[in-house]
């Protein structure tokens, strides 16, 4: 059974849960928040009133708790709520955490995750909802996933991309090549390895995720390589806040101008915060970082030596997860948090990758829908 109290002058109401969980709420948030039909639209549950149409002196004039939760507002307005609801959307919290968290559904990892890469079947998941919704929330909680087992034939990753969402096209296509050829007269050619970095920084809003497919790949070497780049945040964090807080608060510049017709420039830190500290993203790339000119004289020094460190820790092992795709695998990565390499490689042979931009808002409802879906079951 709830019980409540109601503060002297009516504006704010606090419900105490069966076991003991208080928590406060504001009079104008509950108006706003009700769920009757003259509040929300039965049918999509959007809201039918504006803030305007609550008075801003609004007050809880009576509350009546029996089955449920009855207030009466000084407006006149009598209305039903349903308190475990109330309860699950509290905001009656401490101050914000410090920052550089991740979210609750996230988890950092580093190269400990080699032993159980997250994975899913291809055929596995576009035939059954539970597998696609274990991998899906593995690409939320790892911000990395592979998949296996699918056909070795070109534009497969569009059907990867169906699975829970939509491709974004860019002026690089609805999807490109990434294909090698090894030399083979010159066995001792070695394919250029790449720094780990995150696609496309020069966009705004970013390509949330990246498709990598694979097609052929019988060079030597030529693995891809992932690293957590909000556990890189973290540990920069841990070791150095105030190198952090300058990556974090100031912008970089990031553009591309490689093809006639394109000039994309994008304005966003290294390491961004949302305005509770929580990690939103990274954008880490040494190919398209333009010069930066948001820091002012007496820190930028402070923000070189950052961007190095924070460069030293994506780079070490101990951070890298390495596998090598065979045909018919891929693996997708939140580009908004994990960074992707691709190792050197050398010897005869062929290496040809499909990859894909597709968003993560896509990802995150397909998840959310089976989620509700099962816990209606
Ligand atoms: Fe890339």
């Amino acid at each position: 059974m709830f019980s409540y109290s109601l503060s002297p002058d009516g504006d704010v109401l606090t419900l105490t849960a069966p076991d003991g969980t208080c928590s406060r709420f504001h009079a104008v948030w509950l108006r706003d928040n009700a769920w009757d039909v003259t509040t929300r639209a039965p049918s999509n549950g959007q809201r039918l009133i504006a803030l305007r149409d609550i008075p801003a002196d609004l007050r809880v004039s009576k509350v009546n708790m029996s089955d449920t939760l009855t207030l009466e507002f000084s407006s006149d307005e009598r209305i039903a709520y349903d308190p475990a609801w109330l309860m699950r959307h509290s905001y009656d919290r401490d101050a914000a955490p410090a920052p550089g968290q991740f979210d609750p559904h996230q988890e950092g990892w580093d190269a400990g995750l080699s032993k159980a890469l997250p994975t899913a079947d291809f055929a596995t998941v576009g035939r059954e909802p539970a597998a696609l919704r274990d991998w899906l929330a593995a690409i939320r909680r790892y911000g990395f996933a592979k998949l296996t087992g699918g056909p070795v034939e070109p534009e497969a990753l569009l059907q990867v991309a169906a699975l829970f969402g939509y491709v974004r096209e860019t002026n690089y296509g609805t999807y490109f090549e990434v294909r090698t050829e090894v030399n083979p007269t010159n066995l001792a050619y070695t394919g250029l390895g790449l720094q780990a970095h995150t696609d496309n920084p020069y966009r705004d809003p970013v390509p949330t995720l990246q498709i990598l497919y694979c097609l052929e790949n019988s060079a030597q070497g030529g693995e891809n390589m992932v690293v957590d780049g909000f556990k890189a945040a973290q540990r920069l964090r841990d070791e150095d806040s105030e190198a952090f807080a300058l990556l974090s608060s100031h912008c970089a510049t990031f553009e591309y101008a490689g093809e006639a017709g394109v000039r994309l420039t994008a304005r966003r830190p290294m390491i961004e915060l949302a305005p509770d500290g929580a990690l939103q993203a990274i954008r880490f790339n040494n190919r398209s970082t333009a010069a930066i000119t948001d820091v002012p004289f007496d820190k930028m020094a402070g923000y070189y030596a950052a961007y190095r460190r924070l460069g030293e820790i994506i780079d070490d092992p101990a951070m890298e997860v390495t596998f090598k795709l065979q045909p018919g695998e891929s693996f997708i990565v939140d580009n908004t948090r994990v960074l992707h390499a691709r190792k050197g490689y050398s010897g005869a042979g062929h290496r040809w990758l499909q990859g894909c931009y597709a968003d993560k808002d896509g990802l995150l409802s397909t998840l959310s829908a089976l989620e509700h879906a099962r816990a209606a079951e």
